[in-house]
């Protein structure tokens, strides 16, 4: 086992590993030249020799114990037929929504669509051998969003459309699950050994429809990925005070938790379920002083409950390289 698993399934307080969401990314030089030359976002995520070397980026010049395989959440609409188009300074754009072509979308189609992600963890696989592999999905809700909003929800959303298709949209949601799952498997079968689940647009739902947009579509997924005895990581962002009745409800392996909660709140109240990072990655845009007083915190708060040192969401594209080394250190020397 490596350490994040055990870490996740033993329980295991004393390992805190380490891994940054978006670890592979615009904040390294070398990921930058490489999309300077590769324009179609979607197009490099399916060139599977280029996939493992941006994966393993990170792994080059860090200490960490994860690799993360480099894709996107939106690899799913792609799959199932909806276009996916990466626009420079705007985001995600995405196609008409068709819910025929999507719901006709079969599974061979879909896998050999994506083939190509598989085939990059295989090869990911092969060049890591100490450290964990993670795979990932986007969760029902957050793919619901980006299908039915055709961009990011940032800036124009409005949840009634949802509400007011509804036919159209438990369509497209039963669809949406199904094709989760078998990206999971595929996953999974090249040699990803965990899995975190993205519900990065979770904190658009009203509370009176977490259950049924968030808790009961991820519950499935988590369920399903258990069967494969590999461990799925949780990330609802935005729940806030939520976060305990998803976790009662959802039960994942491990939460991921994001910068608005309070570690020490959290840790309480979880069952005993190991907590994945929280800090804000602005932080890591401050001075080396009070980066350090932050890592430290987090140390000193998990000090005896099982951790993963990570970030509340992803680093950000103006964070040095050498700041990541810098916080990796800090983990590395602690006193146990
Ligand atoms: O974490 C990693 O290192 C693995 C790679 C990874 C990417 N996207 C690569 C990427 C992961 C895990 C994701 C997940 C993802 N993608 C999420 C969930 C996590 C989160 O950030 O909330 C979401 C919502 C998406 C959708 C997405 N992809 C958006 C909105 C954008 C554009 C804006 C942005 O955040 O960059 C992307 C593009 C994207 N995905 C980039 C990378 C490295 C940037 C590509 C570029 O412009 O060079």
């Amino acid at each position: 086992m490596n350490k994040l698993t055990e870490c996740i399934l033993n329980r295991n307080s004393s390992l805190m590993p380490v891994w940054f969401m978006r670890q592979a990314g615009r904040y390294l030089p070398e990921f930058r030249k490489i999309r300077e030359k590769n324009q179609n976002f979607i197009k490099l995520c399916l060139n599977s020799d280029l996939v493992t070397d941006i994966t393993l980026q990170p792994m080059n010049r860090f200490d960490l114990d994860a690799a993360i395989i480099f894709s996107d959440i939106l690899m799913i609409p792609y799959g199932l037929n909806q276009e996916v188009e990466f626009k420079k300074n705007f985001g995600p754009k995405l196609g008409n929504l068709n819910i025929d072509k999507i719901i006709n979308t079969n599974n061979n189609e879909f896998i050999k669509k994506l083939s190509p992600v598989y085939e990059g963890i295989r090869k990911v696989k092969k060049k890591i051998k100490n450290q964990n592999l993670i795979g990932f999905v986007g969760a029902p809700w957050t793919l619901l969003v980006y299908m039915m909003n055709r961009e990011s929800p940032k800036k124009n959303f409005d949840i009634n459309y949802i509400n007011k298709n509804k036919s159209a949209s438990n369509k497209i949601l039963k669809k949406i699950e199904e094709a989760i799952c078998l990206h999971v498997d595929k996953q999974i079968e090249a040699g990803a050994n965990v899995i975190q689940i993205f519900d990065s647009w979770a904190n658009l739902l009203p509370g009176n429809e977490l259950e049924n947009y968030c808790y009961m579509p991820t519950l499935k997924i988590v369920e399903h990925i258990k069967k494969s005895k590999i461990p799925a990581i949780c990330f609802p962002r935005g729940i806030k005070n939520n976060y305990i009745n998803f976790c009662s409800i959802v039960k994942p392996d491990c939460i991921s938790i994001d910068y608005e909660i309070d570690p020490s709140w959290i840790k309480d109240k979880v069952n005993g379920i190991p907590i994945q990072g929280g800090m804000d990655p602005k932080i890591l845009l401050t001075e080396k002083e009070n980066i350090k007083k932050n890592v430290e915190k987090f140390i000193t708060i998990f000090s005896d409950y099982p951790y993963i040192f990570n970030l509340g969401h992803g680093v950000i594209p103006e964070t040095k390289p050498e700041i990541i080394e810098y916080v990796i250190k800090i983990l590395r020397e602690r006193k146990r």
